[in-house]
């Protein structure tokens, strides 16, 4: 079953047919304001963070789904028919797609909903009874106000008088508070009216204010949500809407919402054009200057509102131009050059917290995520990976390894302070010195995922300096951030088992693997990875101390992965604290696990043998039509040695469901081994665009990944579960462009060194680096996957193999690369 189309051109996902089954949502913002807002306009706003800057309520788990939202609805006065720009909460009766609205049917009658999410915007559209509305939700670069810019037009051919009214519910800033504390949240907010703006206090806390506003006065307006919707009703039938006007009521304390309600007469052919603005920040500090700023919609030659959409596009086009890829493989393409990078910057900007399945209850950055996020991303989006590096480093303790789960601010000497006011509502700032965990709470892989994300960030910004860039740790203690780097490695080669193995602490990448005194093989072959990528930067520095250090440490992984971790096919996972192997076909349940598999080959540690068997095995054992499962057989025993993974129902989550993220490293493994048609069959197993069809299956958006897929064990096979918030779209970033099509950076240049599909002619990437421009094309004459047999630079032969050095800034260069 389908429900929309990727419309590649202009960057936007289409959905035709309404009803999906489950929120298809979108991301709005990039700076202060974030917005999750779905197909049918449900959704929820906040500023800043998500547990503590609410702006709007989302009933997480609610039915109907996806309530309440920021909604445009629209009445006939003729006859009090209404209806709803993006199909809910009203949800009148729709037509098949391809198939036309009847303009003049009566009330009631089947109307078209159409939902376009882009970069950066949704756009919903509907055609009811002759009258085509467009909301067009997005959020300006530099202004911390949301935006619906609404038309209407009369497609008619009668006069028609209608009353259009915007909706949204707000909700208490600090999520807790909002969903427990009634006493506090029902009487210490408030909302008013005045000139055409509705504010939403928070009295306890006067620098706290959200409003409403547009850009003409309206007739009527709804600040007390319980006065628009009516007590025993819903947002599907408002009485204010019911009605055709609200009460133009406000009050201190209860539910409060903005609702203003316009009311318009249209000629046929007529458009009515009106802006409303959602906006963080006082009626006098921000609301009155924003509502000036975007009322000009009539008058001016380009209205602000189409400029600040505008320079959202180009924001999003400039992105996108730093790499852009044309393979014969069209669904790469349109993932990679839109919705993966998308995804990926969404996970760097907005963290992992806030989506419809984790809604926005927790504050700060996962260690782990966050390192490993930012490193897809660093040409797109250079500025936040820095300020993301710097929050990383100054939340790495002394000792070597990170805190899991941490709020920046705590740690940054600039960070904003809130009034120092008694206020009940304010969360207490607490002493940074509780926030430092020891051992017990510590993960054996937080800190290694920094060591390549850092190396990364130089290579592509030609920033050494960097590394010589003080940034205190946790504690305090000032250090450069090479300094960093050498403890995250010196902690890994501290907390090595009786085995040779790193021990397993609370948990590595996998959360519910909790194998603490046991040893894991993947932090072992992860240590291995950062070494290298250590190595990449002391060796030009000249720290010839730690290049010997670091050269032996390496050596001695390898011996140990030679001789413990190789279990005839595949690698085993670890040993428990009892010394019992697992991941390994001696066991009865969990014999091979994925997460692990492909890092001695992206670590450079083991043979092409060994590599190439590891893969097979996971084609073998772990492969499906969706994606490569996380461990074979599920566990159904409990065993806390092996951890909480042996109590998690077979076939979801880390029990042998398709846990999306690790599904990119063996795309890369293949790729190293030379095997591109290998790389890109495990890419397209689990690419949600194409599943498009299959949404009786997936159910989650075709244009993101999710966090995983049910596994064969369940019944739900292949239903997409966590949409959004993973590791999984960096990473498959990373892979197709850095591995498959095999543009990556040096310290000193570029190489180019793919592993494509045999039945590739070529392909070309577009890549922007340090300010000149690489316009590479690579053909494929002889249909091998892999090996380059020439290169020129601007016609000139080059050396293949050799990195293509830096141009200068402003420079356009042809590379043309030739495999076979
Ligand atoms: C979740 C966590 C991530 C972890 C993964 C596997 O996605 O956010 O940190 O690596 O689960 O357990």
């Amino acid at each position: 079953m389908r429900y929309g189309f990727f419309d590649t051109d202009a960057d936007e996902y289409v959905i035709d047919r309404p009803d999906v089954p489950v929120s298809w949502t979108n991301y709005l913002g990039t700076k202060n304001m974030c917005t999750v807002l779905s197909h049918h306009g449900g959704g929820y706003s906040y500023y800043k963070s998500s547990q503590y800057g609410r702006i709007s309520r989302f009933r997480q788990n609610g039915v109907p789904l996806d309530r309440p939202g920021h909604y445009v609805y629209l009445r006939d006065d003729a006859d009090g028919d209404y209806w709803s720009a993006s199909w809910q909460p009203v949800g009148k009766p729709f037509v098949e797609p391809g198939t036309e609205p009847d303009a003049e049917a009566g009330p009631g009658a089947a109307g078209r909903w159409t939902t376009r999410h882009g970069m950066g915007y949704t756009r919903f559209r509907s055609e009811y009874r002759g009258i085509d509305t467009e909301q067009t939700v997005f959020i300006p670069l530099d202004d911390d106000v949301e935006l619906w810019d609404v038309r209407v037009t009369n497609t008619s051919d009668r006069v028609r008088e209608l009353t259009v009214a915007s909706y949204v519910e707000f909700s208490f800033h600090t999520i807790t508070i909002d969903n427990q504390n009634l006493q506090m949240s029902l009487y210490a907010s408030g909302s008013s009216y005045q000139d055409g703006i509705i504010e939403y206090d928070f009295y306890y806390e006067p620098w706290t204010f959200h409003y409403v506003a547009s850009s003409e006065t309206p007739s009527s307006y709804d600040s007390l949500r319980d006065n628009f919707i009516g007590a025993y009703r819903t947002e599907t039938n408002p009485v204010a809407i019911e009605r055709g006007e609200g009460t133009s009521k406000s009050a201190t304390t209860q539910n409060h919402c903005g609702s203003l309600q316009h009311k318009i007469v249209l000629q046929p052919g007529e458009t009515k054009r009106l802006v409303y603005l959602l906006g963080y920040g006082s009626r006098d500090a921000a609301g009155r200057a924003m509502q000036a700023k975007y009322s000009d919609v009539e008058s001016a030659e380009v209205p602000a509102v189409d400029r600040e959409f505008q320079r959202l596009r180009d924001y999003w086009h400039a992105k996108q131009d730093k790499l852009r890829i044309r393979t014969p493989h069209e669904g790469m393409n349109t993932m990679i050059n839109s919705w993966t990078l998308l995804q990926a910057e969404t996970c760097v900007v907005w963290s992992r917290f806030a989506s419809f399945v984790e809604v926005g209850g927790r504050n700060g950055l996962g260690y782990r995520d966050t390192a490993q996020d930012v490193m897809s991303v660093i040409h797109s989006n250079p500025t936040k990976t820095r300020q993301r590096i710097l929050e990383l480093l100054r939340a790495q303790t002394e000792q070597g390894y990170e805190l899991h789960l941490f709020d920046p601010k705590a740690f940054d000497p600039d960070a904003e302070k809130l009034p120092d006011v008694p206020s009940p509502t304010i969360v207490p700032t607490p002493n940074v010195a509780d926030l430092i965990h020891g051992l017990e709470d510590t993960c054996s892989d937080d800190h290694l995922w920094l060591v390549p994300s850092v190396v990364e960030y130089v290579k592509e910004t030609g920033d050494l300096a960097f590394l010589d860039l003080e940034v205190p740790f946790a504690q305090g203690t000032p250090a450069t951030v090479y300094e960093h780097l050498r403890r995250a490695l010196e902690f890994s080669a501290e907390q090595v088992g009786p085995n040779g193995v790193a021990l397993g602490l609370r948990a590595d990448w996998n959360d519910c693997l909790n194998l603490g005194g046991g040893e894991t093989a993947l932090v072992t072959f992860l240590h291995a990875w950062a070494i290298r990528a250590f190595l990449e930067v002391a060796e030009p520095l000249g720290r010839t101390d730690d290049v010997e250090r670091w050269t032996a440490e390496l050596d001695r992984i390898r011996g140990v992965a030679d001789s413990e971790l190789w279990d005839g096919r595949w690698w085993i996972r670890g040993y428990t604290r009892d010394g019992v192997k697992i991941g390994s076909a001696a066991n009865d349940e969990g014999k091979i696990f994925l997460e692990h598999q492909a890092w001695p080959v992206i670590a450079g540690i083991t043979s092409q043998e060994r590599g190439e068997a590891s893969m097979d095995s996971v084609r073998e054992l772990l492969g499906s039509e969706y994606g490569n499962h996380l461990n074979w057989p599920a566990f159904t025993k409990v065993d806390d040695t092996v951890g909480f993974v042996t109590r998690v129902y077979p076939g979801i989550k880390e029990n042998a469901a398709i846990f999306s993220h690790p599904n990119a490293w063996p795309i890369i493994a293949e790729a190293l081994l030379g095997r591109g048609d290998e790389a890109v069959q495990f890419y397209d197993a689990i690419l949600p665009y194409h599943q498009n069809d299959n949404i009786e299956v997936r159910g989650a958006e075709p244009y993101a990944y999710v966090q995983f897929l049910y596994g064969r064990d369940h019944e739900w096979f292949g239903k997409a579960q966590n949409p959004w918030l993973t590791g999984t779209a960096g990473w498959m970033y990373t892979a197709v462009t850095k591995y498959v099509l095999g543009v990556r950076l040096a310290l000193d240049g570029l190489v180019v060194d793919p592993s494509i599909p045999q039945d590739w002619d070529g392909f070309e990437v577009r890549r922007e680096w340090r300010d000149a421009v690489y316009e590479i094309e690579v053909r494929n004459p002889e249909h091998v996957s892999h090996g380059v047999a020439s290169v020129t630079v601007d016609g000139v032969a080059h050396e293949p193999g050799t990195p293509v050095p830096p141009a200068p800034a402003g420079s356009t260069v042809s590379v043309v690369v030739t495999l076979g």
